[in-house]
């Protein structure tokens, strides 16, 4: 970054409400006298503060209004509208991932440039293995930094995600946005999981 010199004012003796720079003598290039601010810096820096940075999502479920309706609501409403209206899954994939990855991957699985990549036609998604997709759901992942993406927390096991629900936020995926993939059980899950390595579990001395 170069040096904007000419936002600063060189000056005998600093006034009380002067902002004094106080730069390393290597770098005043023989200058004497007091470095200040100028009304120019001083302003540019009100404006950068001013500039509010966007909160990015943090991963913990977002409350249910936001998007779609909790199981027990949808159970209920499936019951009410009478005979005929379909099952609904007891696991609700899509309701689970609009509670648990919509606010970073968004609904149409396309994410957001720069900060969160597309599930639609993801080579992870897509793959007939799914253990790098559960895995990723359990552990976070932080494999794709060097292409401009954040830190995906461990949405999975921060939210206690059950085997049944990670499967059926798997399968979402896999059938939506044009994916098309292999469907996944929840004892493929657990199976997966089983093969993490456990983590240090303390135990209490009786
Ligand atoms: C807080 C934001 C956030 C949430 C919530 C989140 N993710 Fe992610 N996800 C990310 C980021 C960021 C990456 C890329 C990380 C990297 O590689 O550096 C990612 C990567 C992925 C990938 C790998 C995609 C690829 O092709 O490389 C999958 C699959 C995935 N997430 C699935 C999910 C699922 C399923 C959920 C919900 C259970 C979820 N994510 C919730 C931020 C999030």
């Amino acid at each position: 970054m170069p040096s904007y010199e000419w936002l600063f004012d060189i000056k005998d003796y600093a006034w009380p409400n002067d902002v004094v720079v106080n730069v390393p003598d290597d770098f005043k290039k023989g200058i004497s006298g007091k470095i200040v601010a100028s009304h120019k810096a001083v302003a540019l820096v009100a404006y950068l503060r001013s500039l509010k940075e966007v909160t990015l999502p943090d991963g913990k479920p977002v409350p249910i209004f936001l998007y779609g309706k909790s199981d027990a609501e949808k159970t209920a409403a499936a019951t009410t509208s009478g005979k005929g209206a379909a099952a609904k899954p007891q696991f609700d994939g899509e309701a689970l991932y609009a509670t648990n990855c919509q606010s970073c991957h968004q609904g149409n699985g396309e994410g957001l440039v720069g900060a969160f990549p597309a599930l639609k036609g993801s080579k992870v998604v897509l793959d007939d293995n799914p253990e790098v997709q559960v895995t990723i759901i359990m552990k976070g992942y932080n494999g794709r930094a060097s292409e401009g993406y954040g830190v995906m927390p461990a949405v999975g096991t921060n939210n206690n995600l059950k085997p049944e629900e990670v499967a059926a936020i798997v399968n979402h995926e896999r059938s939506s946005w044009g994916n098309n993939s292999k469907k996944v059980t929840a004892e493929d899950v657990k199976k997966i999981i089983a093969t993490f390595d456990k983590p240090e579990t303390v135990t209490a001395k009786k």
